[in-house]
């Protein structure tokens, strides 16, 4: 996700304190990162593609500069090359922009109408030509930002700079983060409040539509009706690292948290009426999915769909095993190798033999310009953002959302059904994600064995919840196919034995009734997660969830199943995001 600095002050190198930032921000995910600094009154910009220490090595740091906005960027508008970085400059407006701008294409015909001409693909570049082009009529920046803010849909947060007016610093939000950090002579702005913390813990919150203008010396905050207001200066009493929390007790929660806006941007980045930035999948007649873990888990999820909807066969393997076996594949074969960090070690090797063999690669990864992304044939990046916990939670949330994406485009399906239902999932997820499984967590995380019990893609979910609560809690969890139970496993169902069961199939939800009547009867505990409405005696807890397409169903149905984990392990005092003997990125066979 995008990352916005900005300085203004005679204090300090306003380069070096917004690139200090920006390396702070990293966190946040990029591929291309960019400065617009002035000099003797005068505006440059410096953006590279890559990380920030590339950038880093164009910058001269003897510069004297009072005025400085900085970003890093993650690619939504157009590929993450030099041009399409930030910041970008039109007429008399440099700005830096988190966020997208959904009219972009209907406002860029006008300014082409106008005269304006535009050298990268981004809404950004649209956006400070439309705020130039105001500014042209009106020659006042207040009013032009206010203007702007009217016609401008979607989400922004903006580090504006005028070149007419060199003594301030401007801002701009609606929905994406930012604040106005306050210093001693200087102030800041910034997506985060880790960009300002070695320098000050006084920020603002800039709410949505007020405008920020900014000297050394002064801060001021216009409402929509431009008439200046009082706001109260918050202070951080964290330290970098819980700042970097945002205020959430875990990552996990936190990137928990993020899952509505990953959802979003990772719909936004291919769901286009192409199907924008995804490859030519069409001419393949089987599909391997390889992965580790959860990846594995998601492409247990594709799996089902693709089949179910696209009718194509569908292989899924762990990759430690896929890498040293004996595949049937053949030049009709595609392979999809998942994975958050691009670089775990078998899911890399098993990518290499594979490109041996001469058979076409398609990566799902989420760290840009990773190896796994950089050595497959075809790469889709999910736009999950950096995430910090051990334990996955958004980026697999992103990874189940390509496979519904690759699943739509297959079968070509963007009826006006699912795409209702895509816009109502972000907001299923923001109520899902506050939902309070304390209670239910209270009465299992005392348990040595938990069972998670599901049919079809349920069972698939079951993997990965069972998964979850193991890796962090301790707590021995098995995933069991619910109609498998009574082959063995159920010998271990004692009184008070916690059974998670999962069921989104109607098809099926009466044959997973009588699997968990099965084990009710042996005394067992159950937490019934479903979205059909039948109730009765054979659950302790019900969890509802909400009904969508089944192609999109899972995204939901994770939520609760990782705050469950989530509270257990709380309760158990576990370390919630390092758990004993993992690691995040597992490079070693
Ligand atoms: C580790 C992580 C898991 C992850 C797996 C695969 O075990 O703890 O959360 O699912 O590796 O990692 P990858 O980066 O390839 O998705």
């Amino acid at each position: 996700m995008c990352g916005i600095t900005g300085y203004i002050g005679k204090n300090k190198n306003a380069i070096s304190v917004v690139i200090s930032g920006l390396e702070a921000l990293e966190y946040r995910g990029y591929d291309s990162a960019g400065v617009a600094y002035t000099e003797n009154n005068k505006l440059n910009i410096i953006k590279e593609q890559g990380k920030i220490v590339n950038l880093k090595k164009n910058i001269d740091f003897d510069i004297e500069s009072n005025l400085a906005i900085g970003h890093t960027r993650w690619a939504t508008h157009g590929e993450p090359n030099k041009i399409n970085s930030h910041p970008h400059s039109q007429g008399k407006f440099t700005i830096v922009h988190n966020g997208i701008i959904e009219n972009y294409l209907e406002l860029k015909k006008e300014l082409i109408n106008a005269g304006y001409e535009f050298k990268s693909s981004t809404d950004t570049e649209v956006a400070a030509s439309y705020m130039d082009f105001i500014y042209s009529k009106n020659n006042d920046i207040l009013k032009t930002l206010n203007e702007v803010s009217k016609v401008f849909r979607g989400s922004y947060a903006f580090g504006i700079i005028c070149n007419d007016d060199l003594n301030n610093l401007y801002a701009l939000r609606k929905t994406s983060p930012l604040i106005i950090a306050k210093g001693e002579n200087e102030n800041y702005i910034a997506s985060d409040v880790p960009a300002i913390l070695k320098y000050t813990n006084k920020y603002i919150l800039l709410d949505d539509f007020e405008i920020a203008k900014i000297n050394s010396n002064e801060i001021k905050i216009y409402n929509q009706d431009l008439e200046l207001i009082q706001k109260e200066i918050l202070e951080f009493e964290g330290t970098f690292e819980s700042s970097m929390k945002c205020g959430y007790e875990h990552f996990m929660l936190k990137e928990i948290h993020e899952e509505p806006t990953v959802f979003e941007n990772t719909i936004n980045a291919y769901l286009d009426d192409d199907f924008k930035n995804l490859p030519d999948l069409s001419k393949y007649d089987n599909i391997h999915i390889v992965a580790c873990g959860s990846a594995y888990h998601t492409g247990l999820i594709g799996k089902y769909l693709i089949e179910k909807y696209a009718k194509i066969p569908v292989y899924v393997e762990v990759a430690s095993e896929y890498r040293y076996k004996h595949n049937f594949y053949d030049k009709k074969t595609l392979v999809i190798l998942v994975s958050q960090s691009g670089e775990t070690a078998d899911t890399l090797a098993s990518l290499r033999k594979v490109k041996e063999d001469g058979i076409d690669t398609l990566s799902i990864v989420n760290v840009v310009g990773s190896s796994i992304a950089r050595e497959s044939k075809y790469v889709i990046y999910t736009k999950a953002g950096c995430e910090i916990a051990v334990a996955t939670t958004k980026a697999y949330l992103s990874q189940v959302t390509i496979f519904a994406i690759i699943t739509m485009y297959l079968t070509n399906n963007k009826s006006k059904e699912i795409l209702d239902e895509i816009n109502n999932i972000p907001s299923i997820l923001e109520n899902s994600v506050n939902i309070d499984y304390k209670e239910i967590a209270n009465e299992i995380y005392k348990s040595k064995n938990i069972f998670f019990i599901g049919r079809g893609i349920d069972y698939a979910l079951c993997m990965e919840g069972s998964l979850k609560l193991k890796e962090i809690s301790y707590i021995n969890s098995v995933a069991y196919q619910a109609g498998e139970l009574k082959h063995g496993t159920i010998s271990l169902i004692e009184k008070d034995t916690p059974v998670i069961a999962i069921s989104t199939d109607d098809t099926l939800v009466e044959k997973t009734i009588s699997n968990i009547k099965e084990v009710k009867a042996r005394g067992a505990k159950v937490i019934f997660i479903t979205s059909s409405d039948i109730d009765g005696d054979f659950y302790d807890y019900k969890i509802n969830i909400k009904r969508t397409h089944e192609l999109l169903q899972s995204i939901i149905t994770i939520v609760p199943l990782q705050l469950i984990a989530y509270e257990v392990a709380k309760l158990n005092e576990c370390d919630i995001d390092k758990p004993r003997n993992l690691a995040k990125s597992v490079t070693v066979e």
